[in-house]
């Protein structure tokens, strides 16, 4: 099944809003594989972002990201990776629609939220670089006496 990386940056962890942005892709019918709360190293983020490296921001991005406690998760499903970007919505939250994360709750492009891998390239890299294989869980619903 498709699976692609999402991350609630600093600022979404600081204002309390995990519970709200995992809802939504729950709601959306995608499945969580992994989720943790941790902090990112200076070279898993330098690592992470290694393709932005020549923009003129990319000290900017290392120096938030290793801020404070993000929530790394895995999620999987049909067009996970595109869609979730959808619902994601535009980087700069300021060109972002309005029912998308960054459309409801981002201001400025620096503090964006949500990061989300943008290609099955990426999200291969991106899974291997936070996730150890046996943090990823395959599951099924159950259907049973608690569950109907
Ligand atoms: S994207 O979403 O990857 O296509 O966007 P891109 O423009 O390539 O940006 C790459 C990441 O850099 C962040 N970004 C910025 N941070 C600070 N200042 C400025 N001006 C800025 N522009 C872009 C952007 O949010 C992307 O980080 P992630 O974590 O992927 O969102």
């Amino acid at each position: 099944m498709e699976k692609t990386f999402l991350m609630v940056k600093p600022d979404g962890v600081q204002r309390g809003l995990i519970g709200d942005i995992v809802a939504r892709f729950e709601k959306k019918g995608f499945q969580l594989a992994g989720a943790k709360l941790m902090n990112v190293s200076e070279e898993l983020a330098k690592e992470h972002y290694g393709e932005h490296k020549e923009r003129p921001f990319f000290g900017e991005l290392v120096d938030f990201i290793t801020s404070g406690p993000v929530f790394a998760m895995v999620w999987q499903g049909e067009n996970v990776i595109t869609t979730a970007r959808g619902m994601m919505g535009a980087t700069n939250p300021k060109d972002a629609n309005l029912g998308t994360i960054r459309g409801d709750f981002g201001l400025t492009v620096g503090k964006n939220i949500i990061h989300g891998s943008d290609s099955s390239e990426s999200a291969v890299r991106e899974i291997g670089l936070f996730f150890k294989e046996e943090e990823l869980l395959e599951y099924s619903k159950l259907m049973n006496e608690w569950v109907y």
